[in-house]
């Protein structure tokens, strides 16, 4: 069943998505080469607490840390470490909070230092493919109009979509109904209505869309061992026009 929000529940998950979107800013603010994934993980809890949220993923079927910080190949869910960054490297950023039982989730791809066009691009069309989805995901339009949208960008530069992660209704838990692929022919699945909430996010990856769980029982990473993208907003669909982002516009 997927839940439909009032107005006054909306504004709850728009305040845990204006939390995401200010740790978003501070962590793109502060990446740098050298820096651990562990100090962006201490900056995100800070944040987040010091703005009046709690951090929705530490703890969540027992994930330690309140940041997903995916390196390169990581497609997502990578748990902070001591690991060291690098010029060069690119890393997803995935941030959740919680507002009086209300989440907000967002995800943004960075590079670290310089890295060359073609990784930009793999940035950006992952970016295009979020707002590509975000464009379908309007009353009337079914829901898998947003998921062919975003599949159709991807693989016109040549990418993949990931399949066995998908996007998610969101609200008073993080995971809700429905499931919102990547991927998919137009016209299908449950038509959008107005104060539904969403979490849409493609990940893209260079390569083929194989992904596998590392032995730490989080991390995803690329079968192929290709760079990977990840952008995430949480929404919510109006009765007119497009969507609202709840996760600011980072
Ligand atoms: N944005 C991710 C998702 O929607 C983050 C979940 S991390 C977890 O699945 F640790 F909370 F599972
Ligand atoms: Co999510």
């Amino acid at each position: 069943m997927i839940i439909i929000k009032t107005p006054e529940e909306i504004e709850l998950i728009a305040r845990a998505g204006e939390i995401v979107a200010q740790c978003q800013k501070l962590l793109v603010d502060e990446v740098k080469p050298g820096m651990t994934t562990l100090e962006l993980d201490k900056l995100t809890e800070q944040c987040i607490l010091d703005l009046g949220g709690v951090p929705a993923f530490k703890g969540y079927r027992n994930y330690p840390n309140s940041l997903c910080a995916s390196i390169n190949e990581e497609v997502v869910h990578g748990i902070p470490s001591k690991r060291v960054l690098k010029d060069g490297d690119i890393i997803g950023l995935d941030v959740g909070a919680i507002v009086e039982g209300f989440y907000g989730d967002g995800a943004v791809t960075v590079a670290v230092g310089e890295v060359p066009t073609s990784i930009q691009t793999l940035i950006r069309v992952t970016r295009e493919a979020l707002h590509k989805g975000l464009e379908q995901a309007v009353v009337g339009n079914r829901l898998s109009d947003v998921s062919f949208a975003i599949q159709t960008h991807v693989e016109k530069h040549g990418y993949s979509v990931v399949r066995d992660f998908v996007g998610h209704g969101i609200g008073r838990q993080l995971h809700e109904e429905p499931q919102v692929p990547n991927y998919g022919r137009p016209g299908q699945g449950p038509r959008l209505k107005s104060g539904m909430t969403l979490a849409i996010e493609p990940m893209v990856n260079m390569g083929g869309s194989g992904v596998k769980i590392l032995q730490d029982g989080w991390t995803a990473v690329t079968c192929d061992r290709s760079l990977s993208a990840h952008f995430e907003h949480t929404i919510t669909i109006e009765a007119n026009g497009p969507p609202r982002i709840l996760t600011g516009c980072v």
